[in-house]
C-alpha cells in the first residue's frame, strides 16, 4: 500500500463505481431482434472505424453478462454505470414495437447487480441512436424529443422500481461535434456550425422532457434521481498573467461545457459569450440569424431540469486566443488555440494528457459557477495502446493521483462528490478507434472464444482502494 493511500478519504455512502456503454461492449447487434442504430450503420461503411472494426461483438456482453458481473463482484463496486441500447428495447426508436428480449436481458442485469449489492447508473442514450430515427432527421429533427421522452418513460415505467439513478444522454457535447461537424463519429455529419448546435439543443429540449416526465409521474413512487453526463476537459490560461489568454480559458469552458451547464444550471439559456459570439460570427458569413437556436417559452424549462451534476473528465488543455483566419464552424466561432502542458504525460491516445489536478480545478470550478451541485464523476480513465501491459503501474498511479485530488476537492474545496466511476469496467470499442485503445479495469482477450476477461493490476489496486475505503468510512 503506497502511503497516499491514506490520504483518499472519501465520504461514507460515497458511489464507487466503473462505466461501460451498450454499444461498446454489448455486441449482439443483430440479436433477438435488435434493430440498427447509427453505430452499426457507421462502422459497416469502409473507413470509418480504426481496421473497420466495429461493435458486431464487441465484449458479448450480450451473452456474457455473468462474467461481467464476476468482474464486478472482483472489484466490490457499489455503482455500475450501464447504457441501454435504445434500439434493443424498442428496434424502430419508438414505443410502436417493444423487443421483449431485450427487456428480458436488461432485467436480468439489472436484478442481478441488485441481488449483488449493486446500485446501477443507468444512461439512456450512449451516442448510438436507432438508425430508424436517423433516417428522419435524428437529433437536428425537432420531433426528437417527444420520441426521446416517449422511449424514457418505457424505460422509467420497466426500470424503474428499481433503477435510482437516471442519465438521459451521455456527453451531448461530444455527439454533437464529432457526429455532427467533425464527422468522425456516427452519424458522420460534418456541416460546420449548424448541425452541431441544432443537435446539442434538441439533445437539451429531449432531456428537459424526459427530467419533466419523470418528476411528475414517476418521482412520487420511485424516489430517484435524473441527470445527463456531461464531458468537460479542464482548460487554463497558457499565460496566466495574460488576461487574454484568461478570457480564452473562460471562453473554452463556457463553449464545451457552459454549453450545456449554462441552461440547465444557471439560467435556462445559452453563455452570454457563446451566444453573442455565434451570432456575430453568423452574421458576418451573411446569415439573417445565429446558427445557435434559441429556447421557446412554450416549451418545458430547461432550467434545473438535473438533479445532481454527472461529471465525464479526462484531461486538460492549456488555452490562448486563436488568431488563424476565421474558420465557420464551432472553432470559427470559439476562437482559441490550446496545447497540453509538457509535463502533462500523454498516456495510450494523443489527446489524453494526464492532469489529476485537472479535475479538482475543474470541480471547483462547477462549485463555484453552478450552484454548488452534488456531484457524481460518471466516466474518468487512462488508457493504453500498443503491447497489453497487465502489469500497468502507470495506470495504478493515475487512480491514485486523481482519487486524491477528488478527495482534495472535496475536503479543501467543499465540492459535494458523491462517488467516481472508473472508465471502464472492461476494455471495450473504443469508437473510431476500435479496439487498438484499451481503457479497462479488465483486460478482454479479443481473440478468444470466450472474450476471456483478466484484471490489470490497476483493477486489482483499485478494488484494494475501495474494500480500504469501506472499512475506513465504517470505524
Ligand atoms: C465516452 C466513452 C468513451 C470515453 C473514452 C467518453 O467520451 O463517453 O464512450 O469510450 O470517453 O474516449
Amino acid at each position: 500500500m503506497l502511503a497516499d493511500d491514506q490520504d483518499i478519504i472519501m465520504p461514507s455512502n460515497f458511489a464507487w463505481g466503473a462505466a461501460t456503454s451498450a454499444y461498446q461492449i454489448e455486441g449482439g447487434w443483430d440479436a433477438d431482434g435488435r434493430g440498427p442504430s447509427i453505430w452499426d450503420t457507421f462502422c459497416h461503411k469502409k473507413g470509418k472505424v480504426f481496421q473497420d472494426q466495429s461493435g458486431d461483438v464487441a465484449c458479448d456482453s450480450y451473452h456474457l453478462w455473468e462474467e461481467d458481473l464476476k468482474c464486478i463482484q472482483q472489484l466490490g463496486l457499489t455503482h455500475y454505470r450501464l447504457s441501454l441500447s435504445w434500439s434493443r428495447l424498442l428496434p424502430d426508436g419508438t414505443t410502436r414495437r417493444i423487443n421483449q428480449k431485450g427487456v428480458s436481458y436488461y432485467n436480468r442485469v439489472i436484478n442481478d447487480l441488485l441481488a449483488n449489492g449493486v446500485s446501477p447508473m443507468v444512461t439512456l442514450h450512449h451516442f448510438d441512436l436507432p438508425q430508424a430515427l436517423q433516417a428522419q432527421g435524428g437529433w437536428q429533427s425537432p420531433q426528437i424529443a417527444d420520441l426521446f421522452d416517449s422511449y424514457a418513460q418505457f424505460c422509467f415505467q420497466t426500470f424503474g422500481d428499481r433503477v435510482k439513478l437516471w442519465l438521459t444522454i451521455n456527453e451531448p457535447y461530444i455527439y454533437a461535434k464529432f457526429g455532427h461537424e467533425d464527422g468522425c463519429h456516427a452519424p458522420g455529419l460534418d456541416q460546420p456550425g449548424v448541425s452541431l448546435y441544432l443537435a446539442g439543443h434538441n439533445m437539451l429540449r429531449a432531456h428537459a422532457r424526459a427530467w419533466h416526465s419523470y418528476d411528475a409521474l414517476y418521482r412520487p413512487t420511485q424516489g430517484g434521481q435524473v441527470s445527463l453526463a456531461l464531458f468537460s476537459d479542464w482548460a487554463e490560461a497558457h499565460d496566466p498573467s495574460s488576461a487574454l489568454d484568461v478570457a480564452a480559458a473562460e471562453r473554452y469552458m463556457a463553449f464545451v461545457l457552459g454549453w450545456f451547464a449554462w441552461p440547465i444550471f444557471v439560467n435556462g439559456d445559452y453563455p452570454p459569450e457563446m451566444k453573442a459570439r455565434v451570432e456575430a460570427a453568423s452574421r458576418a458569413q451573411g446569415l439573417p440569424s445565429s446558427r445557435l437556436p434559441t429556447f421557446s417559452k412554450e416549451e418545458p424549462r430547461i432550467l434545473g431540469t438535473a438533479d445532481f451534476f454527472a461529471l465525464n473528465y479526462y484531461t486538460s488543455r492549456r488555452v490562448w486566443p486563436g488568431s488563424g483566419p476565421a474558420k465557420i464552424g464551432f472553432e470559427g466561432d470559439l476562437e482559441v488555440e490550446r496545447d497540453v502542458d509538457p509535463a502533462w504525460p500523454v498516456c495510450g491516445n494523443s489527446w489524453l494528457a494526464v492532469f489529476p489536478e485537472g479535475l479538482r480545478k475543474l470541480l471547483k470550478y462547477i462549485k463555484d459557477k453552478f450552484g454548488n451541485p452534488t456531484v457524481y464523476i460518471t466516466e474518468n480513465g487512462f488508457s493504453q495502446v500498443g503491447p497489453v501491459e497487465i502489469e500497468d503501474a502507470r495506470r495504478c498511479r493515475f487512480f491514485r493521483d486523481t482519487l486524491l485530488q477528488v478527495s482534495k476537492a472535496i475536503h479543501e474545496e467543499g465540492a459535494d462528490v458523491r462517488g467516481y466511476f472508473a472508465w471502464s469496467l472492461l476494455d471495450n470499442f473504443e469508437w473510431a478507434d476500435g479496439y487498438r485503445v484499451r481503457f479497462g479495469l479488465y483486460h478482454v482477450d479479443f481473440a478468444h472464444p470466450r472474450l476471456k476477461r483478466t484484471p490489470y493490476r490497476s483493477g486489482r489496486e483499485y478494488a484494494q482502494l475501495i474494500a480500504q475505503n469501506k472499512t475506513s468510512a465504517r470505524s
